[in-house]
C-alpha cells in the first residue's frame, strides 16, 4: 500500500485553497483539515464572550479561557464535508460570517492562539493521509509535509469570488470594495505577523488559479499529488 502523506496547502485569503483541498481529500479519501476554520471558531468564542469590543483584543481574557475552547471536526455521512464544532456546537456557518472574517486575523495573529491551535493541528495530521490548508501548514505546522502548494489568485477575482460566495449565503450587504478591503486587510495583518506569517515555503508548488476552472485546479492539483506520491 503506498504510504499516506500529508498535503500542505497554504495561501491567501479567499482564493479557493478550502474548496481544492477538500475536493482532493475526498478523492483520494484523505482526512480533510480547514484549519482557518479553527481560528474563526477561536474568534468566533472570542466574540461570543466579549473579549473583542471595538476591534480590541482583550487578550489576557482569551489566555485564561482558551482552555475551555474545545474544537472538533465532524462529518454529517460519510462522504459529507467535515464541519466544524465548537464545545459541541456545529458552528459551521456561524464561524462563516463578515463579523467573525473582521476579527480574525488580529485572533490569528496572537501566538498563544496559534501555539493552541498548531499543537491541535499537529495531532490531527500525525499519522499522514491528511490534507489540510491554511496559511503556515507548510512552513510552521508540518515543514515536513511531503507535498506543498501555495496558492494564489489575483486580488479582485478572489473578491469576486467571495462575494459570490457570500450572495449564495443570503448576504445581500455587502459590497465589492467592503470584500476587498477585508481581504486586503487580512492579507497584510496574515503576511505581515510575527508569529508564522504567511509566506510561500521554499519547496512549495505555486498554483496560480486566477484563469483556472474549478475542474483545471483540481486536476493539475491531482497531477502534483500523483507525483509527490510516486517519488
Ligand atoms: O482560510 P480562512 O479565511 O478561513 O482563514 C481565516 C483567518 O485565519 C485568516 O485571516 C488567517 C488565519 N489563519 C492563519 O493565520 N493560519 C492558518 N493556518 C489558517 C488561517
Amino acid at each position: 500500500m503506498t504510504k499516506k502523506i500529508i498535503v500542505a496547502i497554504d495561501g491567501y485569503s479567499s482564493c479557493g485553497k478550502s474548496s481544492m483541498a477538500r475536493a482532493l481529500a475526498k478523492e483520494i479519501d484523505y482526512i480533510y483539515i480547514d484549519t482557518g476554520a479553527m481560528y474563526r471558531g477561536v474568534t468566533l468564542f472570542a466574540l461570543r464572550k466579549g473579549f473583542i469590543q471595538d476591534g480590541k483584543i482583550q487578550e489576557d481574557k482569551l489566555r485564561e479561557a482558551l482552555s475551555e475552547v474545545s474544537l472538533s471536526f465532524h462529518k454529517a455521512h460519510e462522504h459529507a464535508t467535515p464541519e466544524l464544532y465548537l464545545n459541541g456546537e456545529n458552528v459551521e456557518q456561524a464561524i462563516r460570517t463578515m463579523e467573525v472574517a473582521g476579527s480574525v486575523s488580529p485572533i490569528a495573529a496572537l501566538g498563544f492562539v496559534r501555539e493552541f491551535l498548531t499543537r491541535q493541528q499537529q495531532a490531527f495530521g500525525q499519522g499522514g493521509g491528511v490534507v489540510m490548508d491554511g496559511r503556515d501548514i507548510g512552513t510552521a505546522v508540518f515543514p515536513q509535509a511531503e507535498l506543498k502548494i501555495f496558492v494564489t489568485a489575483d486580488p479582485k477575482i478572489r473578491a469576486e469570488r467571495r462575494l459570490a460566495e457570500l450572495r449564495s449565503k443570503g448576504d445581500e450587504t455587502s459590497s465589492l470594495e467592503d470584500v476587498l478591503e477585508n481581504l486586503s486587510q487580512r492579507d497584510y495583518i496574515d503576511t505581515h505577523r510575527e508569529v508564522a506569517p504567511l509566506r510561500q515555503a521554499e519547496d512549495a508548488i505555486v498554483l496560480d488559479n486566477s484563469h483556472l476552472t474549478i475542474a483545471e485546479q483540481d486536476a493539475l492539483l491531482r497531477s502534483y499529488f500523483e507525483r509527490a506520491t510516486q517519488d
